[in-house]
């Protein structure tokens, strides 16, 4: 099924690139652009740039990039007609579903949780299996709303329920012991059920897809909590638990809070406080710390008021300041987590502590090593030297000062000799510059480039010059590439713009389309300019040059009765004439 053009066009106009690509990575404005660091590749100098005026997006070190519509299928991994269906959706557009992707094998996986969730959450909600375990949750202060909206369910306690559901359903076993929702005994190859007699909380990757449980147990049976274990679409390192549903509240706050258990973060959901993510076990990967990098600047920590909860903070806040962000702390009372915190004081006095109760790492630190440095000189030292460290993380001038001001008066130490022992800030990746390769280019270059932005002015002159134009004229295959790319479109459009123009290119040369179409020539550019721009490039001219030199060399060879050099500057004349016989 082809989507019309018109609901394409429809979509595209109706989103705002600079919203879009702001709900996946954090954007600073620069001029009249806005860059950020590009959710396609690493790095840490932002290249990646979004106009708002052209309503493109692209970047600079990976090349990826385009129109709304190109950024979504990059960032969400998705076809070009679920990327207009998905945009269309908050605009009214309404797309029929075609054929589903069902083939693709992560897919296959996906289904399988999707419709386990809805069974197990069916059981848990309506029939008589489910009642204790909906009467635990209600008692530990779940709604009804957030159950269902986190599709929480029951997984009954037998031994083949989910297997023999899947096989009823005509799901393949060996896919759903692949997607983790099975066990299998490996003496006889048979399945059995992997949770049973288990609350299931769904996880979402994240794009929003259910890709793996955690299952507590609610009668003190060990483990606490099972897990879906590694499979090809449950990868503890990149996942980040609610991120899917966090996103647009984490972007519009620039604030993540992370929480250590997934009961915490469904609660704490229940308080309207949306930026809660978790990890999957208390492992926090580079992977991670490049989701959150590109999201938010600020992280802060909400983990639970033990032993293991403190130590985890510190740990994971040394990563975190070290991976770029600013990392702040919220402290539990002794022996609580959030939930906990939440049924005892309500919902209003945790949005209280949310909004009112944040240190920053250092300067939780500073606090949490005082008591052993005091009275352990080389503690104090270590501790001293260590928050001084920190210190060149933090990029914020005025945060920095106050923060060498606590740690001045706890450890009662002059400030200056605290500043003086900052390192330089070479951790610190700076916003700064955009990193645009702008290197000079080779001469030829440069005149090809002019040519191709003279092409995109308009559709007349384009279709002019079109038949002039060869792999000899436009020499560098990629320029070549971006005219083959303006035939297809002045095909069907009139006007030339950029964000149209990139589905008629591949992604890796639309940002030197980009390049080209920025440089600046003479609005009125005549017929006269552009075909003198090809007669150069196509080497008539200079061709000319070098024959009115050999010409002249022959005289003289001649003169001089030279019969060899005679016949080596003829046999050049010949080549030149052949070559440019037009
Ligand atoms: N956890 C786990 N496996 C366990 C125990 C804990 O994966 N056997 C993880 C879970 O993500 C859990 C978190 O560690 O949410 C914190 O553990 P704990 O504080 O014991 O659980 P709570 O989150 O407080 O869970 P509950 O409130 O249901 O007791
Ligand atoms: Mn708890």
């Amino acid at each position: 099924m082809r989507i019309p053009d018109e609901t394409v066009e429809a979509v595209k106009q109706g989103t705002d690139i600079t919203e879009l690509v702001s709900s996946y990575i954090k954007l600073e404005k620069r001029g009249r652009n806005y860059v950020g660091l590009c959710p396609f590749h690493n790095e840490k100098t932002p290249s990646f740039t979004v106009s708002p005026d052209k309503q493109i997006c692209h970047c600079f070190g990976c090349k990826k990039g385009g129109n709304v519509l190109q950024f979504y299928m990059e960032v969400e991994n998705v076809s070009f007609a679920d990327a207009v269906r998905k945009l269309g959706k908050p605009l009214g557009i309404e797309i029929a579903a075609s054929e589903q992707v069902a083939n693709d094998s992560e897919m296959q996986l996906i289904r399988i949780h999707e419709y386990l969730t809805d069974l197990y959450h069916h059981i848990l909600m309506h029939t008589k299996e489910g009642e204790g375990a909906l009467k635990y949750l209600e008692d530990r202060g779940f709604s009804g709303d957030i159950i269902r909206k986190e599709k929480i369910g029951i997984a009954p306690d037998m031994r083949d329920f989910t297997k023999n559901a899947l096989s009823d359903k005509g799901f393949s076993l060996e896919l759903a012991f692949q997607a983790g929702v099975i066990s299998r005994n490996e003496e006889n190859f048979s399945y059995y059920d992997r949770f049973s007699g288990r609350i299931m909380i769904p996880i979402r990757n994240h794009q929003g897809y259910i890709v793996g449980y955690t299952a507590r147990s609610m009668d003190g049976r060990e483990p606490k909590y099972l897990n879906t274990p590694e499979t090809s679409i449950f990868q503890k390192r990149r996942l980040l638990y609610n991120l899917s549903d966090a996103r647009k509240d984490i972007r519009k706050q620039d604030e993540v809070i992370l929480m250590e258990g997934h009961l915490d973060i469904i609660k704490v959901k229940m308080t309207d406080v949306n930026n809660v993510i978790g990890l999957m076990g208390t492992a926090l990967s580079e992977q991670h710390i490049q989701v959150l990098n590109r999201l938010a600047s600020n992280v802060t920590l909400m983990f639970d008021g033990d032993q293991a909860g403190q130590n985890a903070q510190l740990s994971l806040g040394a990563d975190l300041l070290e991976g770029g962000l600013n990392v702040f702390i919220i402290s539990m009372p002794k022996g609580m987590d959030p939930d906990e915190y939440i049924e005892k004081y309500g919902p209003e006095v945790f949005r209280n502590l949310v909004k009112n109760e944040k240190r920053h790492y250092i300067h939780f630190k500073a606090e949490h090593l005082l008591e052993e440095s005091m009275n352990n000189d080389m503690a104090f030292s270590n501790n001293l030297k260590m928050l001084t460290d920190h210190l060149k993380y933090v990029k914020d001038q005025v945060i920095r000062e106050r923060l060498i001001q606590h740690i001045s008066q706890l450890y009662k130490v002059d400030r200056k000799s605290i500043e003086q022992n900052v390192p330089n800030q070479a951790g610190a990746s700076s916003m700064g510059t955009v990193a645009r390769p702008l290197k000079q280019l080779p001469l030829r270059e440069r005149k090809e480039r002019y040519l191709l932005r003279a092409l995109m002015k308009d559709r007349d002159l384009f279709l002019n010059f079109q038949d002039k134009i060869s792999e000899e004229v436009l020499t560098a295959p990629r320029y070549y590439v971006i005219f083959k790319g303006l035939c297809a479109y002045f095909d069907k459009h009139d006007e030339f713009e950029l964000s149209s123009f990139s589905q008629y290119i591949e992604g890796e040369y639309f940002s030197t389309a980009v390049e080209v179409e920025e440089l600046l020539i003479n609005e009125d550019i005549t017929t006269e300019e552009v075909n003198d721009y090809i007669e150069d490039l196509s080497g008539i001219r200079n061709s000319e040059k070098e024959k009115q030199s050999l010409y002249q060399q022959l005289q003289e060879a001649e003169n001089s009765n030279d019969i060899e050099l005679q016949i080596k500057l003829a046999q050049q004349l010949n080549e030149i004439n052949s070559r440019y016989k037009r």
